[in-house]
């Protein structure tokens, strides 16, 4: 009877242990796994020469105001509030900006 409550117990904790260290590693990947995804998504919606295209435009329009910032100097959350106000500075149409905005992207700080 001893060995059957002490053999519970140790199921118990093991299996909160387990679960604990599951739901862990669950959210952790969760959260990078969006960058990852939407690098993935960009990477399939655009083809090679479009990204260079993007770098292109990058290089000649971003640096008539200032220095050229690369695309790894910030993260891919800093770039989402930088570029929509920048591409408008540098008067891009939607494609150009979407080009600019795929490489930038891609290229960026990973978080
Ligand atoms: C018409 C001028 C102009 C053009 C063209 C321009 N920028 Fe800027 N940019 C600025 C000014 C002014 C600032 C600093 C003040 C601010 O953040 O608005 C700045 C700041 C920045 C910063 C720094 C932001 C920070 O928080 O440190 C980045 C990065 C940047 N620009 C990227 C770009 C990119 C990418 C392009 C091309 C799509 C671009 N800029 C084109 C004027 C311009």
């Amino acid at each position: 009877m001893f060995m059957k409550k002490t053999f519970v117990l140790i199921g118990m904790c093991l299996s909160t242990i387990i679960f604990t260290q599951c739901a862990k590693k669950a959210t952790s990947t969760k959260t990078s796994a969006t960058t990852v995804d939407e690098v993935a998504e960009l990477t399939k919606k655009y083809s090679p020469s479009q990204m260079t295209e993007g770098k292109a435009v990058f290089v000649g329009s971003c640096q008539k105001c200032h220095q050229l910032y690369q695309p790894a100097k910030f993260t891919i959350k800093k770039w989402k509030k930088i570029l929509p106000d920048m591409s408008h500075k540098a008067e891009l149409n939607a494609n150009q900006a979407g080009l600019v905005r795929a490489w930038v992207i891609t290229n960026a700080k990973q978080s």
